[in-house]
């Protein structure tokens, strides 16, 4: 079967199947991974810091793959500074950059007259309208349902895809509760033109900085196991329940304020739980998706599978 989309052919990839910027988790094993089994895999830049680790990272990946391949910027989560890396992108000419959480119009400007293709990630009509007018190639757009940071609204996938379709021209990548054929198939039934996926990603071989309890964590959760903290701040971010979640909300309660929190939400916080596997002493981001998800299979096995489950759909309905 055919799987062009216009989100195939800007990418130049064969599934329209991007793999979520995910925060201290994707580095180059995991995104040759996801490129070689034909989606889009990405390196977040984010974790690296420094951009001469950015550059290596982006090396070594490309040791490992010829797909393409994408850079996340994570606006919001950089602090300052994020330019050089984006100059370190542009150097060495990456095939895509993504970015969220902030206004991308700088960097927009550094990947101005390079032929970098511009996903803009966003959660709400009107973000995607915006990054429409600034020359964005596509946005994806995350629904309530979705792993790590959200928007503020809480509108579901389901009923945010198809409005962003309606309201844009560039083609829409829908985010927020895909871990199968079926979910895939159900964005493309709303209008989108790809699908983009983390916490599942985050359960395969490939993710090889995941911790072993965390990954445990994603196999044990059921679609109510997760929990939306860090909304006292504007922040809003959806993570396993725990004990440490149960603090953070009690924290949010009584205290809500930046400085309360800082120790608990810090990127030692998150590393805690995802690098050293401590549940009840960090957060591990995590969608609603994760009770969805029986096993960690190679990245290739989950697309291989996918695509199965998606012919079988389109064989079933006619399509
Ligand atoms: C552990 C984790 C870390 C994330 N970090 C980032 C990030 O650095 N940059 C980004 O654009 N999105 C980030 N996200 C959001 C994902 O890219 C994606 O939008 C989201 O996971 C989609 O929902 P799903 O988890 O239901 O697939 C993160 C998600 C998770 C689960």
């Amino acid at each position: 079967m055919k799987w062009e989309t216009r989100i195939t052919e800007l990418l130049k990839i064969k599934y329209p199947i991007i793999q979520g910027g995910l925060a201290y988790l994707a580095y180059a094993d995991l995104a040759a991974a996801v490129s070689n089994a034909g989606g889009l895999g990405q390196i977040t830049a984010m974790s690296l810091r420094d951009p001469d680790l950015l550059r290596a990272e982006i090396q070594k990946l490309r040791t490992l793959t010829d797909k393409p391949f994408g850079v996340n910027f994570a606006i919001g989560m950089h602090g300052t500074g994020y330019e050089d890396m984006v100059r370190v992108a542009v150097e060495e000419n990456v095939p895509v950059v993504t970015m969220t959480g902030g206004n991308p119009a700088p960097i927009f400007d550094l990947l101005a007259g390079t032929g970098i293709k511009k996903l803009v990630l966003v959660a709400a009509r009107r973000q995607a309208q915006k990054a429409e007018e600034l020359g964005a190639d596509a946005v994806m757009v995350v629904g309530q349902e979705g792993g790590g940071h959200l928007g503020r609204d809480d509108v579901g996938t389901m009923v945010l895809v198809p409005q962003v379709v309606d309201s844009v021209k560039i083609p829409v990548i829908a985010s927020g509760g895909i871990g199968d054929g079926r979910g895939w198939m159900a964005a493309h039934a709303l209008g989108a033109e790809g699908i983009e996926m983390g916490t599942r990603f985050i359960a395969t071989k490939e993710c090889v900085d995941a911790s072993q309890a965390y990954k445990d964590a994603l196999l044990a959760s059921s679609e109510a196991d997760t929990t939306v903290i860090k909304r006292s701040i504007g922040a809003p971010a959806r993570a396993l329940r725990s004990d440490f979640t149960a603090k953070i909300l009690e924290i949010e309660r009584e205290t809500p304020t930046y400085e309360a929190l800082k120790d608990y939400i810090s990127g030692s916080a998150n590393k805690r739980f995802i690098y050293d596997g401590e549940k009840d002493a960090g957060i591990g981001w995590a969608g609603q998706v994760t009770g969805m998800i029986h096993d960690i299979p190679t990245v290739d096995e989950l697309i291989t599978r996918m695509v199965a489950e998606a012919e079988s759909i389109r064989v079933k309905w006619g399509h």
